[in-house]
């Protein structure tokens, strides 16, 4: 079967770009929740009822999806895997790569927390992300002694999903330096939103590049390699496919400008 990757609009494309090139042959079912983006300014109900949303969707193809949006990572993925998922379904969030990367631990290592060679990390995220604590949370499980800093950056995802590229870079300037008052040598900073990886450039010049930037869909992909093989999940060769709550047109020419080419976007039905 198909994998399932969601966003609540096009960051998770960053994250397929990462999967398309780990594993080519694997065929993949993109969604993106464009009529409601973006997630990361909205209440933690509410994302939860578009995460499950979608999720009912994707399930109809797909047996794994992968939660490709922080934002649903962070709020939603806990309270859909406690209440239970239906059978033979399975969803994956995209928070704990990156922490087992932080962590230096392999890949599903649920060992106790250890001593790490970080210890002040930036988080750079949604509102919601922040406020939610979640990746706090996740690192605390794994690693003892770092400290994280959380800088939201409520703008960057409507001018990052707008193409607005100098507005975005004004926006990652802004996030950054309000970040360094609090934290003014960060050794590490985490991109902890799927657009941001779009915008790593801008990042890594506003933060120095003695900064270490930690981004998602290289760590996502590798893990989730490992994970199919690890749990024995056979691969899937069919057609990718791009669905969409927005106007599927102009998603199509919008996602053209993070994919390189047009990508063909169908409604959800
Ligand atoms: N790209 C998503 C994330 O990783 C969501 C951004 C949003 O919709 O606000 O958080």
């Amino acid at each position: 079967m198909p994998i399932g990757v969601f966003d609540s609009g096009l960051g998770g494309l960053s994250v397929l770009k990462a999967l398309k090139a780990a594993m080519p042959e694997q065929a993949f079912v993109y969604f993106g929740d464009n009529a409601h983006a973006p997630y990361g300014t909205r209440e933690p109900e509410d994302i939860l009822a578009k995460t499950r949303a979608a999720l009912d969707i994707l399930w109809r193809d797909c047996d794994l999806v992968i939660l490709a949006c922080n934002t649903a990572s962070a709020i939603a993925l806990r309270p859909i895997q406690t209440a239970g998922v239906p059978v033979g379904k399975n969803v994956l969030g995209v928070f704990v790569p990156m922490i087992e990367a932080l962590a230096e631990r392999p890949w599903g290592d649920t060992s106790p927390p250890s001593r790490v060679s970080l210890d002040r990390v930036a988080l750079f995220a949604t509102p919601a992300t922040v406020a939610s604590g979640a990746f706090e949370r996740e690192l605390n499980l794994r690693a003892q002694g770092i400290q994280v800093t959380a800088q939201a950056c409520p703008e960057l995802v409507d001018a990052i999903e707008s193409g607005d590229r100098a507005r975005s870079a004004r926006l990652v300037h802004q996030y950054a330096t309000a970040l360094k008052e609090t934290l003014p040598e960060p050794q590490a900073a985490v991109l902890g939103c799927t657009h941001y990886p779009w915008v790593a450039a801008d990042f890594q010049s506003a933060l120095g590049a003695e900064v270490r930037l930690i981004s998602q869909p290289d760590l996502i992909a590798a893990s989730l390699k490992d994970y199919l093989i690890r749990h024995q999940i056979p691969g899937d060769t069919g057609t990718d496919r791009f669905l969409t709550t927005g106007d599927c047109h102009a998603v199509s020419l919008q996602a053209s400008q993070f994919w390189g080419s047009n990508l063909p976007f169908e409604n959800t039905l």
